[in-house]
């Protein structure tokens, strides 16, 4: 765990970057620090591995004041990764990797061997180890710099803004990738960004700075969404704080009805009289194809022979209740098909679930102050 007591930095010139700032980053989770430019994001982070030493109150590393750790053994156990990665130009991908552990005096060999399994675990292409950092892509490099933080195996990881010069689908993968990383390696992160849709994506608890390096609220995405403290985080979180809290409620609460689908190759005739105004066609694996609107069936035949409406999907038991919602808008069925890992169809959460479930999320918020 990582303890600020109320710790200060006033630059030489009388900037006042980080002010009184006390909160707790507990072991093993994504702490996020978001807020405008200039707010002390990075002073905050730097005063952790003493790249800056706070000008009052205490920074604790498990307890220990890291003002009695010297720099070089404090930063054998903290990752540290910045934007553009900040790669060695002229060494190898391989040997950049490698950087702590050759400072460490590992043999070389040894070294190579974990840089490789680093380089892999991170997701690149291993034929990537002997080329230079310019003959890789922005967002490899990035890979890279996640790597070489990772080499010496280090219980604290500090990211400055590490995917912020990746283009928004590329910065969406690394963050997919982080998270996944992550939930094998449990590392102490803090974790530095300026956008909240990252800070919310990423953090388990998120600290949403001001200018002048005061804390504004610190609290789990959901809740901040839900209840922001004041109006500084309630216009930084800016629009739609409902739908995206919803991406913090999972999808399995829905009401599921199993009695819609009909497979792609059944008779029409058996489907006359039906009551319901649509249904989900399978194929023979039981994967959807499409929405039928029983008005629209054929005299005879199958629902192969006619033309489906589109359909959306969410994933029980991984999804949220967000994806949920943009599955029914998807269709003119107003209705979303629930799929399995696989893509078979489990079941039809209709309009009226959705509406039931939507009904008890916002209840749960209570008050009047959301
Ligand atoms: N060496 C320095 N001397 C004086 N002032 C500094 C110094 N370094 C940073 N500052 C000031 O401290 C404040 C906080 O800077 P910091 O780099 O921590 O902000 P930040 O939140 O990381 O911003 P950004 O999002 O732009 O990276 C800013 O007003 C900055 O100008
Ligand atoms: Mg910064």
């Amino acid at each position: 765990m990582i303890t600020f007591n109320g710790v200060t930095k006033r630059y030489a010139d009388g900037t006042v970057a980080v002010d009184n700032l006390s909160l707790e980053v507990p072991t093993g989770e994504i702490t996020v620090f978001v807020g405008p430019s200039g707010c002390g994001k990075t002073t905050s982070l730097r005063m952790i591995n003493r790249m800056i030493d706070a000008t009052g109150g205490q920074i604790l590393l498990d307890g220990v004041d890291v003002k009695t750790i010297d720099p070089p053994t404090l930063r054998r156990g903290i990752g540290y990764v910045i934007q553009q990665a900040g790669l060695f130009p002229h060494r190898k991908i391989v040997d950049n990797v490698a950087t702590v552990p050759y400072l460490l005096g590992w043999d070389k060999k040894k070294a190579r061997a974990r840089a490789m399994e680093l380089l892999e675990r991170v997701g690149l292409d291993l034929k990537m180890a002997d080329r230079y950092p310019f003959q890789l892509s922005g967002g490899q490099q990035q890979r890279v710099g996640v790597a070489r933080a990772l080499a010496a195996d280090p219980p604290v990881l500090l990211m400055d803004e590490p995917f912020s010069a990746v283009d928004p689908i590329v910065r969406a993968s690394l963050q997919e990738e982080l998270l996944r990383l992550q939930s094998e390696l449990n590392k102490t992160i803090v974790f530095v960004t300026h956008d909240i849709d990252e800070a919310v994506k990423l953090g388990d608890r998120v600290a949403v700075l001001r200018v002048g390096g005061k804390l504004a609220q610190l609290a789990d995405p959901a809740t901040l969404l839900t209840r922001p403290a004041d109006d500084f985080v309630r216009e930084f979180l800016g629009r739609d704080r409902g739908i995206r809290r919803l991406s913090f409620v999972s999808g399995d609460g829905l009401r599921l009805r199993t009695d819609l689908t009909v497979p792609a190759s059944a008779e029409v005739s058996s489907l006359r009289g039906t009551t319901e105004p649509w249904l989900v066609v399978v194929d023979e694996d039981n994967c959807p194809l499409g929405w039928i609107a029983s008005k629209d069936l054929p005299e005879s035949g199958t629902p192969a022979d006619v033309e489906l409406a589109p359909y959306g999907t969410f994933v029980k038991g991984r999804d949220s209740l967000r994806a949920a919602l943009d599955a029914t808008l998807l269709s003119p069925s107003g209705s979303a098909i629930a799929v399995d890992e696989s893509g078979r169809v489990v079941g039809v959460a209709v309009r009226e679930a959705l509406d039931e479930e939507l009904a008890l999320v916002a209840g749960g918020v209570g008050g009047v102050d959301g």
